[in-house]
């Protein structure tokens, strides 16, 4: 039995000499909120486009609910819904023509889609302005549009790039609340800058990077990829400096930083804590308190800290 909602082989693109997506594999559990992660430029705007039919792969295949992305677009597009990464919403039609526009093209009836508008107008907190043109929206009020006609007709398996930039923090967490409670009814197929909102809401994550995937897990499994060494956070009443020269030259030492009171150490393990602190003994401490690691944290390491051209 197949319960991928996604299984993707050896996908590739090229732009000319560009290999955006090389070889890419990935399969995705049906009813699960997958996340994919990666630096400015890492292909996953590509990889959306050509599993969402509007852009041809140039080797490899793909399904999503065992559909081929090559033979059978119609279907396809039938059953996904899309939220690209730049908002694309018909200007002379107002929110819920929009809206309305989408559910038709999807073969819906009235009696159907009206009550369903309705619902996701409520939802994004646009009720109110249903009667306007798009143009008067703010870009995040834009944004909820974009998502809520992603979802008019149901979809099976819905992509979203990049869903949340431009929001404020509340309508970011009522994107997340509304995500969240679709869990289960369909796939959905994210991608994110934003580390919190992957780990807040994603079962699985991938990272991928000049076109090839580079980690996949769960955000425990990601964190437990890094090597085991453990950051701790020490305040001093006085004298830091003096106590990281001391604390640098020790073997268990990997890295240290001082700022202001604060020693910020990197220890090979936990268990050389103990070594630190008989080293500290009459230092003025005030607080050690351990940094947990974060996504973010495996990000960087991953894909490193230079910024993309
Ligand atoms: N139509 C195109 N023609 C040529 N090169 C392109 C085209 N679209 C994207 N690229 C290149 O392909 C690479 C991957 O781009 P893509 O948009 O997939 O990245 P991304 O991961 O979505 O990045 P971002 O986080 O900035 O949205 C980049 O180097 C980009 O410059
Ligand atoms: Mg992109």
């Amino acid at each position: 039995m197949n319960t991928s909602a996604l299984s993707i082989h050896t996908l590739t693109k090229a732009y000319g000499a560009l290999t955006a997506l090389d070889s890419f594999n990935l399969e995705v559990d049906q009813g699960s909120i997958f996340g994919l992660l990666g630096p400015n430029g890492a292909g996953k705007t590509t990889l959306i486009r050509i599993l969402t039919t509007l852009m041809r792969q140039s080797s490899g295949s793909a399904t999503i609910e065992g559909f081929d992305i090559f033979q059978s677009g119609q279907e396809i597009r039938r059953i996904i819904g899309v939220v690209s990464q730049e908002n694309s919403l018909d200007r002379y039609l107002t929110a819920r023509e929009n809206l309305e526009l989408h559910a038709r093209l999807h073969g819906m009836e009235r009696r159907l889609y009206a009550p369903r508008i309705d619902e996701l107008l409520e939802l994004m907190g646009l009720s109110g302005r249903q009667k306007d043109f798009p143009d008067t929206f703010s870009g995040g009020m834009q944004r909820r549009l974009v998502i809520a006609r992603a979802l008019v007709h149901l979809p099976r398996v819905l992509f979203l790039d990049e869903p949340t930039t431009g929001l404020d923090p509340q309508s970011r967490r009522a994107v997340w609340e509304y995500i969240r409670s679709l869990a289960g009814k369909m796939t959905i197929f994210l991608t994110t800058h934003y580390l919190e909102e992957a780990e807040q809401l994603c079962d699985r994550i991938a990272i991928m990077d000049h076109g090839k995937l580079i980690a996949i897990g769960s955000t425990q499994e990601l964190k437990d990829h890094l090597n085991g060494a453990t950051v701790y956070e020490i305040d001093f009443a006085e004298g830091a400096a003096h106590s990281a020269e001391l604390l640098g030259n020790m073997p268990c030492v990997i890295d240290i930083k001082q700022i202001g009171n604060k020693v910020v150490v990197t220890l090979e393990c936990w268990e050389c804590l103990a070594e630190i602190v008989t080293a500290l003994n009459g230092a003025p401490v005030r607080r050690i308190s351990l940094q947990e690691r974060t996504l973010e944290d495996v990000f960087i390491s991953l894909t490193g800290e230079k910024v993309r051209e």
